[in-house]
């Protein structure tokens, strides 16, 4: 037991989960000593020296005395290696089947006996002692992976159920920074340290200290003067990255390079490598994970969520304190206080005697009502949920074969095993008893997965079976991909039940390839002015791993923030895709009106403000569908050269066009904002800033800075919600521009794209159009220009 399992276990002792929660975390151990190998002697391998190698499609095998390497470069440019015979499949991260080979990448031998793949984007050297170098272009290194080390059981009958864990140590440029690892809320530039890879719910709410959260990932993204890469290890273990970052002129005048060693307790070692701009490795990560899901036009506006709404009466009330005050509200959502004692699937009818009633009246007034789903089941018979899953033989059993137990909200619970195919398929019709109810959309929650414990790891038995698409295995591999499963399950029911609507669906965990099925959320963030800095950081670190929608319980999720923290928290999420505010239930209120009138007035500003940027919105969904290019980027996205850039941490790019600063303490009403290459306008006052440098700019409580990019296109919504353009003045003999993408709303038809391209003709600004000819837009202009001129 450590530290904080004493401090959780103190927490629950007395409570009236408190009994249960020490039953179950004995039943895990027990489960565990039964059913888990014991770790015996092991026995350390390395590669040994390069014998032969074989030629194969976009590249080939490179064998060792003691393993094997492939190194595979795919169409579109990503490299895969798979040490010990692994292949890119089969792989819960890839999209469909893995990418063809790249005819045009061979393997030739290199100097000192190694080899070497040549591609269009990267060189890929193997040398003969098994470290893999990977050169841009330019020959210059963007990172040294060293000969890997294995640990595998000395005893041959252990070594056939206990897979070997490895080491792989790497080195990066002295200059290079890390990003990524999925949410990490001391991101997003991830500084020294070790993080694990493992799904976990830190069980309170979560500080920048806490780490791992709810959603890891195995993706770096690593920026340094040499170039961009992405590095991903397809391996659904648990596992820790320890990142050092290098030392520039570090002790007699050499650099240090930066460090990076990736631990993993079992599972293949492979991993794949893409280099190239940060626009061009999110394309590309695209194209072999899977893109974006596109969330329905109304899920880009603003939420209101919470724990403990208690009745269709206070539903009702909240939804009309918005209507009353003419503020903008997309969507309520109803978390398990709406379950019939906590049971997924159910309504308790007596605090909420008519849901579908409740979601058209809603409908009247434009509020969509989403509803939470845990994956735990009420283990109890007669539950009809429980029962048909008995039926369905889709619960998780353990080594012996009885069904694991383990212990959430409603009490003993059963888990769905969402990687049996089976399984998904019957989860997936239960999505009808939800949209029979009214509901718009899901929010998956607690699926890391959580099973509360007073002691050890709050989560299934490391030994519990897992069907594994029918290769078979135990929880140590597929704990990780719990999460993204449940989501594929929730999002192919949804589409299936409801084929004209695109689904909306977010989910507290996953792994890689999630945003195939919808986006996330924060998780608990703690109620605190750290915790608006985390927010960010989680928005940042996911979009660069591939998740590009998702944003914080506006708020905080604890006790009651400071009427200043709430607004300042509610500005910058009035930025962020998911613009959701949430709490728990013994925290306070989070209406905007519950704070007195000057934060009401400020508040109302931002939710307006965020009305007015939904076209821009919905054509940042669509890019991001199409180029994999989050909406929210750091500010280094398109200057990863620039080095201040790339340690500025305290605001971000909102697409192509708009700069944003947040307010991260109290009592700031004026803040430095570091600004990239170009002019740059600050939106409220119109004045320019040019780039790159720093500027000093005003943050009155009213609103945070925000600067859009000189030339830009910006589509907004005037106040009939009808789409207009702002064009913003280009730099004279610079050329700007913009795009807009439109659709229905909630369908799969598909969407019209116009692109725009600005320049200055005098003290006027040209705008030319591409794309259908009928659509015309108002347009309006701003910054130093004096109206339009006809091109
Ligand atoms: C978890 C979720 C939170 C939710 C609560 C009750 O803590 O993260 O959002 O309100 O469970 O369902």
């Amino acid at each position: 037991m450590d530290a904080r399992d004493l401090v959780r276990s103190v927490k629950v002792i007395g409570s009236a989960r408190g009994i249960r929660t020490i039953r179950a975390a004995w039943r895990r151990h027990r489960t565990d000593a039964a059913g888990l190998p014991r770790p015996g002697a092991e026995r350390a391998r390395v590669p040994g020296l390069a014998e032969e190698a074989e030629p194969q499609p976009g590249g080939g095998v490179v064998r060792f005395a003691r393993s094997s390497l492939r190194v595979r470069v795919a169409v579109g440019g990503a490299v895969f290696c798979g040490w010990d015979g692994a292949g890119p499949e089969p792989s819960y991260a890839l999209a469909g089947s893995c990418p063809e080979a790249d005819p045009r990448a061979t393997l030739e031998p290199d100097t000192e006996g190694g080899w070497r793949v040549v591609s269009e984007r990267v060189t890929v050297t193997v040398s003969r002692q098994g470290a893999v170098a990977v050169r841009t272009p330019g020959g210059v290194v963007l990172r040294r992976d060293l000969p890997p080390r294995w640990w595998e059981p000395a005893a041959a009958d252990e070594a056939q159920v206990t897979p070997p864990r490895w080491t792989q140590r790497s080195e990066v440029a002295a200059d290079a920074r890390y990003f990524g690892l999925g949410g990490r809320a001391a991101g997003p530039r991830l500084r020294d340290g070790a993080y694990r890879l493992w799904n976990t719910d830190p069980g309170g709410a979560f500080g920048p200290d806490d780490d791992p959260l709810y959603l890891t990932m195995p993706v770096q993204l690593v920026v340094a003067d040499a170039g961009t890469h992405l590095m991903f290890h397809d391996n659904t273990w648990d596992g820790v990255v320890t990142l050092r970052e290098g030392v520039e002129g570090a002790g007699s005048g050499h650099d240090r390079p930066g460090g990076c060693q990736v631990r993993m307790a079992g599972g293949p070692l492979r991993y794949w490598v893409i280099a190239g701009t940060p626009a061009r490795v999110l394309q590309s990560w695209a194209q072999l994970t899977g893109a974006p899901a596109l969330p329905p036009r109304w899920a880009l506006g603003y939420h209101h969520a919470r724990w403990g709404f208690g009745t269709e009466d206070e539903v009702r009330r909240v939804a009309a304190g918005y209507v009353e005050r003419g503020l903008p509200l997309s969507a309520l959502h109803l978390d398990i206080d709406h379950y019939d004692g906590h049971r997924v699937f159910t309504v308790d009818r007596a605090r909420f005697p008519d849901l579908p009633k409740l979601a058209s009246d809603l409908a009247d007034d434009g509020v969509r009502l989403v509803s939470i789903i845990d994956p735990g089941v009420k283990a109890e018979p007669g539950n009809p949920v429980y029962d048909s899953g008995v039926e369905a033989d889709a619960f998780v059993r353990d080594a012996r074969g009885r069904e694991v137990r383990g212990e959430v909200w409603p009490g003993e619970t059963a888990f769905p095993d969402f990687t049996d195919p089976q399984a998904r398929k019957w989860w997936a019709g239960l999505y009808v008893e939800r949209l029979e109810q009214g509901f718009a959309g899901v929010w998956h929650d607690m699926n890391e997965p959580v099973s509360f414990a007073a002691f050890g790891d709050p989560t299934l038995p490391l030994s519990a079976r897992h069907a594994l698409e029918g290769r078979g295995g135990d929880h140590r591999e597929a704990h990780n991909v719990y999460g993204l499963t449940m989501a594929r399950a929730g999002y192919e029911g949804l589409c299936e039940l409801r084929p004209e609507q695109r689904p909306f669906l977010f989910s507290r965990s996953g792994w890689v390839g999630m945003q195939r099925y919808g986006g996330t959320w924060s998780g608990d963030v703690t109620t605190d002015w750290p915790g608006v800095r985390a927010s960010l950081a989680l928005v940042l670190g996911l979009g660069l791993c591939g998740v590009p929608y998702s944003g914080p319980d506006v708020g905080g999720f604890t006790g009651a923030p400071s009427a200043e923290l709430y607004l300042r928290w509610l500005q910058l999420a009035a930025y962020l895709p998911l613009f959701r505010t949430h709490a728990a239930i013994t925290a306070g209120r989070r209406e905007p009106w519950e704070f007195g009138p000057e934060v009401l007035e400020h508040a109302t500003a931002a939710l307006r403000e965020r009305q007015r940027l939904l076209p821009y919105f919905l054509t940042l969904a669509h890019l991001a569908q199409r180029t994999g290019a989050p909406y929210v980027r750091p500010m280094w996205w398109r200057w990863p050269q620039d080095r201040a850039l790339r340690d500025c941490e305290d605001a971000f790019l909102l697409g192509d066009s708009l700069l944003v600063a947040p307010i991260f303490d109290p009592g700031v009403r004026r803040r430095m904002v570091r600004l990239p290459r170009g002019r740059w306008y600050d939106a409220a006052t119109g004045r320019a800033h040019d780039g790159p440098g720093q500027a000093m700019l005003e943050a009155p409580l009213s609103r945070v800075p925000v600067l859009v990019r000189a030339g830009s296109v910006l589509p907004v919504a005037d106040e009939q919600g009808e789409t207009e353009l702002e064009v913003w003045a280009p730099i004279a003999g610079r050329t700007g521009g913009g795009v807009l993408i439109t659709d229905t709303g909630d369908g799969w038809e598909e969407p019209t794209v116009m692109h725009f391209t600005t320049r200055l003709r005098g003290n006027r600004v040209v705008v030319e159009r591409e794309g259908p000819e009928d659509i015309k837009y108002v347009m309006r202009v701003r910054g130093d220009a004096v109206g339009l001129a006809t091109p």
